[in-house]
C-alpha cells in the first residue's frame, strides 16, 4: 500500500494533468478524416445572417443619424466602384419579404443588427432617440416572432454614429464604453422583452486592425503599431460593461444571454513536427482570437502578446508597451463575461516562423507578430481573395476554443463563402460544396465533444461588402442590385442548405447526393428568370419614366397648337 502522503502527490498530480489535459490543444494531430454521416443534437439552431449597414438602405431615412460607414462609403476611392450602402438589398423596406425567405429556409433563428445611430442619431441617449427606428426593430423582431424564427441580435456590427467618432476619435477614445453602454441598456429596454440572444460586439478585430490600423474600413484611420490595441482595449471593456449591466439589470426579469462574436480564422503549422512552426501557428491565432477572447475567459490578454509587443516596444526605445495593460480590478471585472461565445469562421492559412526587425517606424500589428501566412494553392478559392476553403480547419479551431476556454456553450455567428460575378449565376454550385464540407466538419467537432448550439450561414441575401462594395456575394439568396426594386433570387444553395436543416444534418451519402442534384437541376430555371429580369427593369423604366414624359410633352404640344390656332382666329 502507498503510504497517505504519497496518495496525496498522486492525487495531486493526477489533478495537475487532467487540468493540463483538459487545457493543451494538440497541434500534433491533424486528422482529416472522411465525411461523416450523422445528424446534430437534437435542438440544434440553424440560422442565417446579416447586419445593418449592409442590408438595410435607407441610409437617411425617417430620422437615423450618419454613421462612420456612411461617411466613409461616400468619400471616392475607398469602396470598389465607389459602391456604398445608401440603399443596398433595401431590407429597411423588406422585412415581410425578407422573413418569407427565411421561412421558406425553415430557418430557427435569423441574426441580424441594430443600427446605432438609426436609434440615436448623435450615439448619445440624452440627446434624442428615434422613436421611428425603435418602431422598425420592433416590427422587424416581432415579425420573426410570429413566425417562429428567434432573433438573434447584434448591438454593434461597425456602424458607429459618425458624431462620436468626430468628437471624441470613436474608439480610440474611452467614452465610448459609456456610450456605447448607454446604448445598449436601451436596447435591452426596449427589446429585451422580446430578444432572448444579445451579441455586443461583432468581429471586434475588424474594427480594431482595419478600422484603426489599415485604415481599409472606417474610419479610415493609419494609428500603426498602436491604434489598433488602443481600440480592442476600450471595445473589451465597453463589452464587459454591457455583460455587467445586463446580468445586474435585466438578467433577472428578461432571462437572456449576452455573448461577443469574434472572427476565428484558423493557423495550421507548416510542419506539424517543427515547434518554431508549431508556436508560430499558435501565435497566428492567439494575436486573432485569443486577443479578445483571452481576457473575456481568462482575465488578460495572452501572455504570447504581451511578451511579443513589449519586448519589440522596448526595441523601439518606448518607454512602456504599446500593448494596454488592464489593472487587477478591470481583470476581474472583465472575466467571465460571455454566456456563449460567438464564432465567425471562414478560413485558415499556414503558418511558419518569421522574424521581423522592429525598427522605430515599421512595428505594426501585423509585424508583432513574428510570422509569415500561407495558402496551398491546391485550395479552392472560389470568390473572396482572402477566402480559401479548407474545412478541416472549422473542426480544429472549435476544437481549440474548447480546450482553451473551457468548453464554453458556442453559436457559429458567421460562415460562408462568397463569388465575385460580373454576370448572375444562381447554380452556386462551389457555395454548396463549401457549406456541406464545413457543416460537416462542425458535426465532427461536435462529435469530439465541442458545445456548439448553433449555425449561422452567412449570409442570407447578396448585400454590401464593406470596401468591396458589392462585387463579391455572400448571398444564399441572388439580390439584383441594379433593379431598384432589389429582387431576391435563390441560389441553388438555399434547397441544399434548406435539406440540412430539415434533416439537421446528413442521413447518407445518397440522399445527400440526391439534395446536390436536385438543387442544381432547378437553379437553371431560375437562372432564366433572372435573365429576363433585364427586360423586366426596362419595361418598368419604359412605363415609369418614358410613358408619363411623352404624355405631358403631348399635352404641352397640343396645348400650344391650340393657342396658335385661337390667335389665328381673332
Ligand atoms: C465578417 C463580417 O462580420 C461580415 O460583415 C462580412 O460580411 C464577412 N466577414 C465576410 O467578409
Amino acid at each position: 500500500m502507498l503510504p497517505r502522503c504519497a496518495v496525496g502527490v498522486c492525487h495531486v498530480l493526477m489533478l495537475v494533468l487532467c487540468v493540463s489535459a483538459a487545457e493543451d490543444f494538440d497541434w500534433t494531430k491533424n486528422h482529416h478524416g472522411s465525411f461523416y454521416y450523422g445528424t446534430f443534437p437534437a435542438g440544434f439552431s440553424w440560422g442565417a445572417g446579416g447586419s445593418a449597414y449592409q442590408t438595410e438602405g435607407a441610409w437617411d431615412k425617417d430620422g437615423k443619424g450618419l454613421s462612420i460607414w456612411d461617411v466613409f462609403s461616400h468619400k471616392k476611392g475607398k469602396i470598389q466602384q465607389n459602391d456604398t450602402g445608401d440603399f443596398s438589398c433595401e431590407g429597411y423596406y423588406k422585412v415581410k419579404d425578407d422573413v418569407s425567405l427565411m421561412k421558406e429556409l425553415r430557418l430557427n433563428h435569423y441574426r441580424f443588427s441594430i443600427s446605432w445611430p438609426r436609434l440615436l442619431p448623435t450615439g448619445i441617449k440624452s440627446d434624442h432617440v428615434n422613436e421611428k427606428g425603435i418602431q422598425y426593430y420592433d416590427h422587424l423582431i416581432n415579425h420573426l416572432l410570429e413566425n417562429k424564427i428567434t432573433p438573434i441580435v447584434t448591438l454593434y456590427h461597425w456602424d458607429l454614429p459618425q458624431v462620436l467618432q468626430e468628437k471624441y476619435g470613436g474608439w480610440q477614445n474611452i467614452s465610448m464604453v459609456n456610450y456605447f453602454s448607454e446604448f445598449a441598456n436601451l436596447c435591452f429596454e426596449r427589446f429585451g422583452d422580446r430578444v432572448k440572444y444579445w451579441i455586443t460586439f461583432n468581429n471586434p478585430w475588424s474594427v480594431a486592425v482595419e478600422g484603426y490600423e489599415t485604415g481599409e474600413h472606417a474610419p479610415g484611420l493609419r494609428l500603426r503599431g498602436t491604434g489598433a490595441y488602443r481600440a480592442a482595449h476600450h471595445i473589451i471593456k465597453a463589452h464587459a460593461k454591457v455583460w455587467h449591466t445586463y446580468d445586474t439589470q435585466w438578467r433577472g426579469k428578461q432571462k437572456g444571454l449576452v455573448g461577443i462574436a469574434l472572427s476565428g480564422e484558423w493557423g495550421e503549422p507548416v510542419d506539424i513536427s517543427n515547434q518554431k512552426d508549431i508556436e508560430a501557428a499558435e501565435r497566428y491565432v492567439q494575436f486573432h482570437l485569443g486577443w479578445f477572447a483571452t481576457p473575456i475567459f481568462h482575465g488578460d490578454y495572452p501572455q504570447v502578446m504581451k511578451d511579443f509587443i513589449g519586448r519589440k516596444s522596448v526595441q523601439q526605445g518606448l518607454g512602456t508597451s504599446r500593448l494596454p495593460t488592464f489593472s487587477p480590478q478591470e481583470k476581474s471585472y472583465i472575466k467571465g463575461t460571455c454566456d456563449f461565445l460567438g464564432i465567425g469562421h471562414f478560413t485558415t492559412r499556414y503558418i511558419t516562423q518569421k522574424n521581423n526587425p522592429s525598427g522605430r517606424s515599421s512595428s505594426n500589428y501585423f509585424s508583432d507578430r513574428d510570422l509569415a501566412e500561407l495558402v496551398d494553392p491546391r485550395w479552392p478559392d472560389p470568390g473572396s481573395e482572402w477566402l480559401y476553403a479548407v474545412p478541416w480547419g472549422f473542426r480544429r479551431l472549435l476544437n481549440f476554443v474548447k480546450t482553451q476556454y473551457g468548453n464554453p456553450m458556442i453559436y457559429v455567428t458567421e460562415n460562408g463563402v462568397s463569388e465575385k460575378m460580373l454576370c448572375t449565376e444562381l447554380c452556386d454550385e462551389w457555395r454548396i460544396q463549401y457549406y456541406k464540407d464545413y457543416i460537416n466538419e462542425m458535426l465532427k467537432a461536435i462529435k469530439d465533444g465541442v458545445n456548439v448550439k448553433g449555425y449561422t450561414a452567412w449570409s442570407l441575401l447578396d448585400k454590401f461588402e464593406w470596401d468591396e462594395g458589392f462585387s463579391e456575394r455572400f448571398g444564399l439568396y441572388y439580390v439584383d442590385f441594379r433593379n431598384k426594386n432589389k429582387p431576391r433570387y435563390p441560389k441553388a444553395s438555399v434547397q441544399f442548405y434548406k435539406r440540412i436543416i430539415s434533416s439537421n444534418g446528413f442521413p447518407n451519402q445518397r440522399e445527400v447526393e440526391n439534395w446536390r442534384r436536385k438543387a442544381v437541376e432547378t437553379c437553371s430555371s431560375s437562372n432564366q428568370l433572372l435573365a429576363a429580369d433585364p427586360l423586366t427593369s426596362h419595361m418598368e423604366m419604359v412605363t415609369e419614366i418614358v410613358v408619363p414624359t411623352v404624355c405631358t410633352l403631348s399635352i404641352l404640344l397640343s396645348a400650344i397648337f391650340l393657342m396658335f390656332l385661337l390667335r389665328r382666329r381673332n
